[in-house]
């Protein structure tokens, strides 16, 4: 594939792999068979390999994951497959942005040494029919409004844990949830893969990245904002010694109204455990806010870390 000055090696595996930096080109991987033999190319050597699990869409919140590869010093793995099981019924799968030669673009200068982009006969072959699903840590949150969401998103990473065998993989601390899941997923199953959980990117107004914001018209973008308003309210109250959570949730729910007007509809505002994610009684130790709102037909979500006493 030629674009835009930078060339893209498309297809199977063979010749020679440069650890991925500015100056090389990321190899594009399409079947698991490939993904495997590139795999075993680096088993015996000194070789880290990083993994940022992706579905396209890219935006600076992905880019800092690979960044945080690179800083340390890993081989760099980017997969790119919208992975239909964990979308529900009516959401956005087939809305859901996708422009691959445009996120090859981008990959070019973060020294990404692979992209892997299966198709769906390479990840649910005929006959699929196992799941791996992590209890408890599912149920509440963004779990409780995608019933399903999550079975799909653990059984995909697992697929591609198993293919790419990374020593890290990197997520965001935006998907809270999913970061948690993901940590348990690897320690109860001995993946023997370090989760690392990079901080939320947010434009200058606060609104978290997300692919979705593409969804967004200015007006929506504009209400968008709400969130990230409501977790700093949340934070303003704790630094001035509330404790209900009640009541910073009620604070939260009321700049959402005033911020996101008629455009902003909470599905759930809540304060947990940031490990457990269960709701906690009183905001008196590190806790988690964390929310999930409809701007216009959009949902996005966000989170922040309060901490008492600072
Ligand atoms: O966070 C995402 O983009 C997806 O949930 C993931 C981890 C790539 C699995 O499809």
């Amino acid at each position: 594939v030629q674009r835009a000055g930078a060339r893209y090696h498309v297809g199977t595996f063979g010749g020679r792999y440069a650890k991925g930096d500015e100056m090389s080109e990321p190899r594009i991987l399409r079947t698991a068979e490939e993904m495997r033999t590139y795999r075993r190319s680096l088993d015996g050597t000194e070789e880290c390999v990083g993994f940022v699990p992706t579905m396209g869409a890219l935006h600076e919140g992905h880019l800092s994951l690979l960044r945080a590869a690179r800083a340390r010093g890993d081989r760099t793995v980017v997969s790119i497959y919208v992975n239909p099981t964990q979308f529900g019924p009516g959401e956005d799968l087939n809305a859901y942005p996708r422009d691959l030669q445009r996120d090859l673009g981008l990959l070019g200068g973060e020294g990404a040494a692979v992209v892997f982009t299966p198709d769906d006969r390479t990840m649910y072959p005929e006959g699929f029919s196992t799941t791996v699903s992590v209890e408890g840590l599912t149920d509440g949150l963004c779990g409780a409004g995608r019933p399903g969401h999550f079975r799909g998103v653990t059984t995909v990473v697992a697929k591609l844990f198993n293919l790419v065998r990374p020593h890290r993989a990197y997520f965001g601390q935006k998907d809270a949830q999913q970061a948690a899941v993901i940590r348990r997923l690897a320690r109860d199953l001995d993946t023997g893969v370090e989760i690392v959980v990079c901080p939320i990117v947010r434009e200058p107004d606060g609104l978290a990245l997300s692919s979705r914001n593409a969804y967004l018209d200015p007006e929506e973008r504009a209400a968008a904002v709400c969130l990230y308003r409501a977790l700093t309210e949340a934070e303003r109250a704790v630094a001035g010694g509330e404790t209900s959570p009640d009541r910073i949730r009620a604070r939260m729910r009321e700049v959402i109204g005033c911020v996101g007007g008629g455009l902003a509809r909470p599905e759930y505002i809540e304060i947990v455990d940031p490990q457990t994610l269960k709701a906690l009684p009183a905001v008196n130790r590190p806790s988690l806010a964390a929310l999930a709102v409809f701007v216009g037909g959009t949902r996005l979500i966000d989170n922040l870390l309060l901490h008492p006493g600072t």
